[in-house]
This record gives structure tokens, C-alpha cells and sequence, in this order.
């Protein structure tokens, strides 16, 4: 695996990108960490965007390596897949999967990081004795499905107790937060704990989409040491 970039890190979500111009967008967001892709299929959310044959044409176009966040159903089936395709990290929602340890070991066997995702209501605890299948944990801070909705306060608690417990058990997993992260609240969730954070209109709602990226990053870097 390629040297892994440093906390913390900013994931643009290319939902908010121009779909027909995606080349030039995703050239667009080089100096970022990672590019998150939103895999949505109509069932387990109320959106659809695209599959593994468009992913696969976005991985070969990237400039930075890819970030997916398969909202999904039956992801068992589907998410090794987006790993085989090459994707950095594939994170599928814990209340879709049948068998969440055994994919995230079949993930990471393909070579990619495994990612598990919670919806806001989900409780955190549930995660706490399968920490250690996992390289990232993602916790909702809207509901799955759209892009430019408000950021929910009321899962920052989760999300510090999630960070609690991982800082107890020693484990080096990242912890991203999906959903309303802008300049406003980015240093409430860095705060909070997360260090990897993915944010859509907050990106591509500036024309210089270079500065918003600076701008974000060294707001979640202020927030990061007031935790
Ligand atoms: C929502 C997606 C997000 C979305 C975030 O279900 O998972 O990645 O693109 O968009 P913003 O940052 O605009 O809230
Ligand atoms: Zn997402």
C-alpha cells in the first residue's frame, strides 16, 4: 500500500461534482487525500448514482486514490468488487451487511482498507467489539443519500464515545465523518474526533476548489487540538 496521507484528511465527495465534466472535476481536487465516491443504489437510500463500471473509469482518472462509500444493499455481494477495481478504501454500511467481520476481511485480503458506515440513528456501541476489522469507521452526520444537507450536531456524542474507545484499545483506525461538513462545522466534529472528513458542496460550491480544501483542512487541524 502507497504511504497513507496524514490527519487531517479531506475526502471531496464527487456527488457534488459535474458528472458530465468528471475529469476536470476530479483534476480539480489533486491537492485533497482522497476522492469519495458514493455508491448509491436506490434501495438502500432514495438516490441512485453509479456502479462499479463508472468507478472503475473514475479510479483510472484520479489523480488521488479513491475513497468508497457504498450505500448499498447486500453489500457482502457487491463491495469486494469496488475493491478488486483498485479503490483505497471501501466502507459499506453496517446496516446493510449480512456478515460485517467477514467482509471486512475479505476487503482487506483484495488490498483495499475496510470502512464500516452508521446511519445517525445507529447506535456506536454496536462497533466496539469489531474495532479491530476495521481501518476506518464513518459515522453519518446527515441521513444517507443526498448531498448538501445540514450537518446533525446531535451525533457528535457518538462519535466521541467512538473515539474514546478506540484511543483506549489502542487502535489506529480513522474516523470520518459524511454529511454537512463545511467551514462551519468542520472544527466541531475535528473537536469531537474525527480526523478524516468528507465534504461535497463544501468543495465543489467554490469556483477555487484548491483554497476551500486549504480552508477546511486547517480548520479541522485548529479543531483537532482543542479535542
Ligand atoms: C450523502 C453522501 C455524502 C454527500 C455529502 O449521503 O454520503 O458523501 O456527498 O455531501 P455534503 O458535503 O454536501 O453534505
Ligand atoms: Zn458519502
Amino acid at each position: 500500500m502507497p504511504d497513507l496521507p496524514d490527519a487531517p484528511r479531506i475526502n471531496p465527495s464527487i456527488l457534488a461534482a459535474d458528472f458530465v465534466n468528471m475529469q476536470a472535476d476530479l483534476a480539480r481536487i489533486a491537492t485533497a487525500d482522497f476522492a469519495h465516491v458514493d455508491v448509491m443504489d436506490n434501495h438502500f437510500v432514495p438516490n441512485l448514482t453509479f456502479g462499479p463500471q463508472m468507478v472503475q473509469r473514475i479510479q483510472e482518472t484520479s489523480p488521488i486514490p479513491l475513497d468508497v462509500h457504498l450505500m448499498i444493499t447486500d453489500p457482502d455481494r457487491w463491495a469486494p468488487g469496488y475493491a478488486e477495481l483498485g479503490a483505497a478504501s471501501v466502507t459499506f454500511h453496517l446496516e446493510a451487511a449480512t456478515d460485517p467481520v467477514a467482509l471486512a476481511r475479505r476487503l482487506r485480503s483484495i488490498g483495499a482498507r475496510a470502512g464500516v458506515a452508521i446511519k445517525p440513528g445507529t447506535a456506536g456501541d454496536s462497533l466496539y467489539d469489531i474495532l479491530d476489522e476495521f481501518d476506518q469507521i464513518l459515522v453519518m452526520t446527515v441521513e444517507p443519500g443526498f448531498g448538501g444537507q445540514g450537518f446533525m450536531s446531535e451525533t457528535m456524542p457518538k462519535l466521541r464515545a467512538l473515539a474514546d474507545e478506540a484511543s483506549r484499545r489502542g487502535s489506529g483506525i480513522w474516523l470520518q465523518v459524511d454529511g454537512g461538513i463545511s467551514d462551519a462545522t468542520i472544527e466541531q466534529a475535528a473537536r469531537a474526533g474525527a480526523d478524516t472528513f468528507v465534504a461535497g458542496s463544501a468543495v465543489y460550491g467554490h469556483d477555487d476548489v484548491e483554497a476551500a480544501v486549504t480552508r477546511l483542512r486547517s480548520l479541522a487541524r485548529a479543531g483537532s487540538l482543542e479535542k
